[in-house]
């Protein structure tokens, strides 16, 4: 309990793969991942993370069958409206990541309310990654500051690391320390790239929609297992 991650990544992978080992479609395996997700929120909230952020839907997920992205969507929905009560009471904080223009207007409304009642709470801050994407995220942040320079309201000599991630969408977050994916794949899928740039990633096998208490718990005792550096030394060494 003594090095809790401030702040939690989590790349929910695998719920197609779980709905298929058991003959399902996979919008069973999706909503067994939001059970998953509540479970994990409600624990990390307990342990004192003060920041998980989890992708719920990126920028590559169009290309999914229409059929899919439709449910994934109804999830997302149903998920921030389900939970809203709970989380404002539990002092929670939504957020979202990504571009909202082009998600569906009853689920963006959704989440616009939900940020706007949970605004000014000072718990756990539950950052939902939608249509993110880390590429379109550095885009867009390089656009901005190209046109602040232009505008004057910013000098180019200005541009320092700390300015740079003023523009993204996690301004005002600190760094995820742990990063953890679901169902073994050894990949970042776009996610969070500028973020993770020293985080401790752990890959565990599990299904995300078999993710629960347990795997939350090993996840971070292998977190607090490694030594992290950030290019330095190890301390005995210096
Ligand atoms: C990956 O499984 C998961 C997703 C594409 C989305 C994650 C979504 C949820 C957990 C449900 C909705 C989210 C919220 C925030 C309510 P996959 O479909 O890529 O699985 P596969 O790799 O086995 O095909």
């Amino acid at each position: 309990m003594t090095r809790i991650p401030k702040h939690l990544a989590v790349i929910m992978d695998g719920n197609g793969r779980w709905a298929q080992k058991r003959g399902m479609p996979r919008s069973v395996g999706h909503r067994a991942g939001v059970e998953a997700l509540r479970d994990i929120v409600r624990l990390s909230d307990s342990l004192g993370v003060q920041y998980l952020t989890v992708y719920a839907f990126s920028t590559e997920n169009w290309k999914r069958p229409r059929s899919e992205i439709g449910i994934l969507m109804s999830l997302l929905k149903e998920y921030v409206i389900k939970e809203l009560d709970e989380l404002h009471a539990n002092n929670v904080r939504i957020r979202v990541l990504g571009d909202m223009a082009n998600i569906p207007e009853d689920v963006r409304a959704a989440y616009v309310i939900a940020c706007e009642k949970t605004k000014d709470n000072k718990g756990l801050v539950l950052n939902v990654a939608l249509n993110y994407g880390s590429r379109a995220e550095i885009t867009q942040a390089a656009k901005k500051i190209a046109q602040d320079v232009l505008q004057g309201s910013i000098n180019y000599e200005d541009i320092t690391e700390e300015l740079f991630e003023q523009y993204l969408f996690t301004r005002d977050c600190p760094e995820p320390e742990l990063l953890v994916r679901t169902s073994g794949e050894m990949r970042l899928s776009n996610f969070l790239l500028w973020q993770v740039a020293y985080s401790e990633i752990v890959v565990v096998k599990e299904l995300w929609p078999d993710f629960n208490e347990k795997s939350l718990l090993e996840a971070i005792r292998i977190f607090q297992n490694r030594e992290r550096r950030f290019g330095g030394i190890k301390k005995v060494e210096e």
